[in-house]
């Protein structure tokens, strides 16, 4: 336990983001992320005064937080997260799970009355803590949201929360489904455009047209190493599948929406990763390595979600789309990446530069074979002519010869 206390390294995001009265935390274990929440709280917190009346005040919770204290947790231990904020208060909430569902447990709220600012004639000063179960049942891999005002009372304190995104045992927020509490009754996201709003909120994935779809628009995306564009791609991707639809072997087509789609990734000396997310149905993963002088894609990983399950297909070992580093490479061509035996991936107009970007703009292109069919054409039909014409000049000489030969019997 020790060791996983020493291991565990906590990160705060995004905080100056967001407006007061919510903070955004993250529990990471290692690398792996495994508590993720982003909500806003108050607390109307009554005490005793001097005079022995009774007084309200009010604790916010402050943008800027820390989370020592948390953890993942192990197979013995909960993970739990601690969120410590102002003069010694602390808000923090434990999780438990079975195969199918996790819970959160347990919130409990520490206030101190020795903050003199919020408590300034309290009578009593110390720490006082509030409990109370929870016992929300969350869907694994699904991240609880309620948008609405919920207010939980105890004897003391009333905490009054809105805006809550909380997921604990997965992750990537962005990989997972929306679970909603009830009450929440429209999804926090509008529908990606076309999609008809139905009363169902659990099915957030558009209903995949049955025709084929026509060839999808190139979307330029990028990948950011702090504020500078360090992965540069522009391009047109088709998903060819059947984890879409239900039946088998139903084959559908489902082009990745640019205006819908956000990228991220990762720029590593040697790797580089582009993830693009398609409003959470479709995420794309390319990864991107370096073999000698040359970079590729090595592996993609595709996650889909229809509108009951999340399938995820993966290729290894890949080698495609190569070009020197400090290079882009480029393919206007269409191409087919054949990740799984039930999803394919056609490829239009490719530019990619995972490596070497400089002021965010796209090196010398190194163009695709396939591409240059316009050059070898040509050359082809070129050398067939030249083949030709020497066969005839042999030809030619091989009959002189001939009846060259011919006059000398005579
Ligand atoms: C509480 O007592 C202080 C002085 O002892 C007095 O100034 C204050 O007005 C009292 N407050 C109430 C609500 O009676
Ligand atoms: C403090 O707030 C609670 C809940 O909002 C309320 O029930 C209580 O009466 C308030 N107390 C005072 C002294 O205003
Ligand atoms: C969560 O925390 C509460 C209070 O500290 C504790 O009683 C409970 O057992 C914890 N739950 C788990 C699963 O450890
Ligand atoms: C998991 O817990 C939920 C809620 O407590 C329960 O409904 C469900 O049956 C449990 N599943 C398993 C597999 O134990
Ligand atoms: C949750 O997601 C992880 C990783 O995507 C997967 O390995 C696991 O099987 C999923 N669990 C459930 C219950 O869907
Ligand atoms: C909830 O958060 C979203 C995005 O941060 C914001 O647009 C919205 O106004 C918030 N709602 C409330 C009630 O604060
Ligand atoms: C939600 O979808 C399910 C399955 O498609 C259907 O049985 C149910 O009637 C739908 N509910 C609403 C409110 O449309
Ligand atoms: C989708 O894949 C199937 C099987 O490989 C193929 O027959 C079909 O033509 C593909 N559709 C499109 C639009 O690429
Ligand atoms: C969702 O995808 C799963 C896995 O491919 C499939 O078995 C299921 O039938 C699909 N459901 C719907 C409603 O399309
Ligand atoms: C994306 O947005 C642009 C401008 O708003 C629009 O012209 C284009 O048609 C949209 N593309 C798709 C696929 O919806
Ligand atoms: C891609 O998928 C494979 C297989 O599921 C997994 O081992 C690998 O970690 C994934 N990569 C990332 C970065 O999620
Ligand atoms: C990047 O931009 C700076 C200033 O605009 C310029 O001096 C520099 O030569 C550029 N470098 C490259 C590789 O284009």
């Amino acid at each position: 336990m020790e060791r996983y206390l020493c291991g565990l390294i906590i990160y705060l995001l995004g905080l100056g983001l967001m407006s007061s009265e919510a903070f955004e935390v993250e529990v990471k274990d290692e690398s792996k992320t495994c508590i993720h929440a982003n909500l806003k709280v108050k607390f109307i917190i009554q005490y005793e005064t001097i005079n022995n009346t009774l007084k309200n005040t009010t604790l916010v919770a402050p943008d800027a937080v820390d989370t020592s204290g948390s953890t993942c947790g192990s197979t013995k231990e909960a993970p739990l997260l601690v969120v410590n904020f102002g003069n010694n208060h602390t808000w923090s909430v434990n999780f438990t799970k079975n195969s199918t569902v996790y819970s959160i447990d347990v919130i409990v709220f520490t206030y101190n009355t020795n903050d003199s600012a919020l408590f300034p004639d309290a009578k009593i000063k110390g720490v006082f803590n509030t409990v109370r179960s929870i016992g929300e049942s969350v869907p694994i891999n699904e991240t609880y949201i309620c948008l609405h005002e919920e207010v939980l009372s105890t004897e003391n304190v009333t905490q009054v929360y809105w805006n809550v995104s909380l997921l604990a045992y997965a992750q990537d927020v962005s990989l997972t489904k929306e679970f909603h509490c009830s009450g929440d009754t429209t999804p926090t996201k509008a529908p990606p455009t076309s999609v008809v709003p139905t009363a169902n909120t659990t099915s957030a994935a558009p209903k995949p047209t049955p025709k084929p779809e026509d060839k999808p628009s190139t979307g330029n995306y990028s990948v950011l190493n702090g504020t500078e564009k360090c992965l540069l791609a522009s391009m047109g991707l088709q998903l060819n599948t059947t984890l879409l639809v239900d039946g088998k072997n139903v084959r559908t087509t489902f082009n990745i929406d640019p205006n819908r789609t956000i990228s991220s990734g990762d720029c590593g000396v040697n790797t580089a990763i582009l993830r693009l997310n398609d409003s959470g149905i479709a995420i794309v993963e390319l990864y991107f390595s370096i073999k000698l002088e040359n970079f590729y894609l090595k592996e993609v990983n595709v996650t889909i979600r229809n509108a009951t399950e999340m399938s995820r297909r993966t290729s290894t070992n890949l080698s495609l789309w190569e070009a020197s580093v400090g290079n882009s490479y480029l393919c206007h061509k269409e191409q087919l990446i054949r990740v799984s035996e039930d999803l394919i991936i056609n490829t239009f107009d490719v530019r990619v530069q995972p490596f070497n970007v400089q002021n965010g703009t796209y090196a010398t292109a190194s163009e695709c074979f396939i591409d240059n069919d316009s050059i070898l054409i040509p050359i082809i039909v070129g050398a067939a002519l030249a083949g030709l014409i020497v066969i005839i000049v042999i030809a030619y000489l091989i009959g002189r010869r001939k009846t060259y030969a011919g006059y000398q019997t005579l």
